[in-house]
């Protein structure tokens, strides 16, 4: 049931720390410093990943192959449904990563296949034991974050986001003591978040916007897509998420006062993404702040919505809960259906 919650989805916006706690398990050691993913032990990765993915699960793998990269890693992602074995290059070094929280989603398992048709290396990073994806790859991790009834994946999201991180250091071999930590302290950072946040009075101040547009740049770039995809789904309403310095390329044009601008302002190097609020602003429109910065950007901002400093590769997951709460909070008082949004399947079972 949904526990005394009005909607499953927000049952597990609130079962993230728990989540996250599953997917750590056994995985992250804090005494040697090490991260071990058992289900990999025979994984072999010498040369590039690429990612599959579709929907969440595609910004998730944006944010993971940005992990591998800095690892030194080569790393593309691939929307599932463009994925074509033809026109990009696969060799058997290649280690092919299907993301799919379902593990039944008809773009990405077709693209898996196609994969272990020229002999690449198949993992599947799934939720869901024995599902397609799972029984298709050579490799499986999954993500333990237990049963999701809604349709918009949220604690989904951030048990892929981790279990990426994890697989960062699993495929690099390496893993420093502030990663270790950041991640065991990252189920109660995220409590924090619940316990704190403030997006009520965010939801009830925009609700009647035309439009919301989400920006943030490195690993805070997935999160805006996702912040946007979010909102699309459940309240109906015209969102866009933006790597932040391509607002000035293009969707400016857009923005007026009947546009909040949700811009993620976290980590050391936030002075370029403030470049870009203060365009808005000169457009007249909100700005609504997720930051673990408030005294330096709160100036710039109608809202600020606060998270604990994590450092740059997991404070992104906590401004995501966030924006699944101001998704919630706006579904909720327009009266949406917001477990099961018209047009919407929880798993797609077609290509
Ligand atoms: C968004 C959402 C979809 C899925 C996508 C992939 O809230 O749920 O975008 O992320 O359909 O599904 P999986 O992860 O099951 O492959």
């Amino acid at each position: 049931g949904k526990s005394g919650y009005d909607h499953y989805m927000l049952k597990e916006i609130y079962e993230q720390p728990k989540a996250i706690r599953q997917c750590l398990r056994e995985r992250v050691h804090e005494l040697e410093g090490s991260v071990t993913v058992d289900e990999l032990a025979e994984l072999e990765c010498g040369g590039p990943v690429q990612f599959v993915a579709c929907g969440t699960s595609y910004h998730a793998a944006l944010y993971g192959a940005r992990l591998l990269r800095e690892r030194g890693i080569p790393a593309q992602c691939f929307l599932a449904s463009e994925y074509d074995v033809e026109s990009i290059p696969v060799t058997k070094e290649t280690v092919v990563v299907g993301v799919t929280q379902s593990g039944e989603t008809a773009d990405t398992v077709s693209a898996l296949r196609a994969a272990n048709r020229t002999g690449a290396t198949t993992l599947a990073l799934t939720n869901v034991v024995g599902s397609s994806a799972a029984r298709e790859c050579d490799h499986v991790m999954y993500i333990r974050a237990g049963p999701e009834i809604g349709v918009a994946a949220t604690k989904t999201f951030a048990s892929q986001q981790v279990a990426l991180a994890m697989l960062s250091r699993v495929l690099s071999e390496e893993c420093s003591t502030e990663f270790v930590e950041g991640l065991r302290d990252l189920p109660d950072q995220v409590q924090r978040v619940l316990d704190g946040s403030t997006v009520r009075a965010v939801a009830e101040a925009y609700e009647d916007a035309n439009a919301y547009f989400f920006i943030g740049r490195g690993y805070n770039a997935p999160v805006a897509l996702e912040g946007a995809l979010k909102m699309k789904e459940i309240t109906y309403k015209h969102a866009e998420g933006f790597a932040a310095g391509e607002l000035k390329h293009g969707p400016l044009a857009l923005v007026t006062e009947k546009t909040p601008v949700f811009a993620l302002l976290t980590g050391s190097n936030i002075s370029k993404t403030l470049g870009n609020v203060k365009e808005v602003e000169a457009r007249d429109a909100p700005v609504v702040a997720v930051t673990d910065s408030p005294d330096e950007v709160g100036q710039y901002a109608d809202y600020v919505l606060e998270v604990p400093e994590a450092g740059p590769w997991f404070t992104p997951i906590l401004a995501n809960i966030q924006l699944q709460l101001v998704s919630y909070w706006v579904a909720n008082r327009m009266g949406r259906s917001i477990d099961k949004p018209r047009n919407l399947a929880k798993s797609v079972t077609v290509e």
